[in-house]
């Protein structure tokens, strides 16, 4: 392997791109709306958001969300999964909920809100389980499982 193989990170996934070394949070957030900067850098800057692990890095990238990037955007949604911090839940609700957001950032954002793992997002998940695409249905099917699993006690349906 070479020297620059990508290395795994401290949340277990090997990464589409190197976090940013250098910058701070106010930075890397405007980046991820600046559509002029390459995708490779505003991923970096994603995953260096992350790995800071802070509200305020947290509510960063939901800011991203404003971002033209459809795969920019389910990648925010997928990150925001790993931080399991519910301060995204906000965004990531808005995100599966609507229908013009496309179909592949729907899908994260559902899986995203079951990774999180607070209940009180049960009933959203549950509306789109009825939803026109597979994907978002199938997800937000896994994502209930998920919350079942990890909040059997406040569950009201024995399923395990
Ligand atoms: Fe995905």
């Amino acid at each position: 392997m070479s020297q620059r193989a990508p290395q795994v990170s401290q949340f277990g996934s090997v990464d589409p791109a190197p976090p940013s070394k250098l910058g701070n949070i106010e930075a890397w957030k405007h980046s991820l709306v600046d559509e002029e900067i390459p995708l490779f850098q505003r991923m970096r800057n994603v995953f260096a958001l992350r790995n800071e692990g802070s509200d305020d890095s947290c509510l960063a990238l939901c800011f991203g969300f404003e971002s033209k990037s459809a795969l920019l955007r389910h990648e925010l949604a997928y990150v925001l999964g790993q931080m399991q911090n519910k301060v995204a839940l906000p965004s990531l609700i808005e995100r599966l909920d609507d229908v013009n957001e496309h179909v592949m950032v729907r899908h994260e954002a559902a899986e995203a809100m079951g990774a999180i793992g607070d209940i009180s997002v049960k009933a959203m998940l549950q509306k789109h389980l009825t939803d026109d695409n597979p994907e978002v249905s199938e997800s937000c099917e896994v994502a209930l499982d998920l919350l079942a699993w990890c909040n059997t006690d406040e569950w009201n349906e024995t399923k395990w």
